[in-house]
């Protein structure tokens, strides 16, 4: 198919390379809102990236091009268990997303990320931040579309940027 062949082309890391880009999902979920966020955003991704929580990370996790690392606010940190899988990451390139009660406007959006620059290793880069707010419960299905759509454009935009497409 066409439009496979060209997506293909377009994950190799350099031209005349057949090596082709590698992501991976990781989440970290309480009430399992991040869960959800997580294939929200793997659904954006090449067919097959795989989906894990943070208590299920690959032994070989630095052999991926791309983590995706999902979590939730605690306070105004980082949640523990998403702390931990960011401590021991070692790759060049890491999105996060964040799901946020206030909001992604909010005070405590900011202090979250900068508690995940805090906790990354320094020779990580973070390619990609997408903070979502927590499930509205008067109407649950909106706020679930939008959060999709937002999902899948942020995974898809994080990947053209890696792959020098300047968006
Ligand atoms: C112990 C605890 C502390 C929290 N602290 C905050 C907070 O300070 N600010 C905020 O916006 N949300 C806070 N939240 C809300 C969660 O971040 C939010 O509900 C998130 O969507 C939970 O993700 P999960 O469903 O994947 O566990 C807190 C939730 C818990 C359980």
């Amino acid at each position: 198919m066409i439009f496979h062949y060209h997506f293909t082309e377009r994950l190799k890391k350099e031209e005349g390379s057949d090596h082709i880009m590698k992501s991976i999902v990781l989440y970290s979920s309480h009430t399992g809102r991040t869960k959800k966020i997580a294939e929200h955003v793997v659904s954006g991704l090449p067919e097959g990236t795989p989906c894990l929580p943070v208590e299920e990370m690959p032994a070989d996790i630095n052999s991926y091009d791309c983590v995706f690392l999902g979590c939730w606010a605690d306070g105004d940190a980082v949640d523990a268990g998403a702390a931990q899988a960011l401590e021991q990451l070692d790759n060049k390139n890491v999105a996060v997303f964040v799901t946020v009660q206030s909001g992604p406007f909010s005070d405590d959006s900011a202090k979250i990320l900068r508690t995940v620059i805090d906790v990354l290793p320094s020779g990580c880069k973070i390619v990609g931040t997408y903070v979502t707010p927590t499930e509205r419960e008067d109407n649950k299905e909106e706020s679930d579309q939008k959060a999709r759509a937002f999902a899948r454009d942020f995974a898809e935009n994080t990947l053209d940027r890696l792959m020098g497409a300047g968006v």
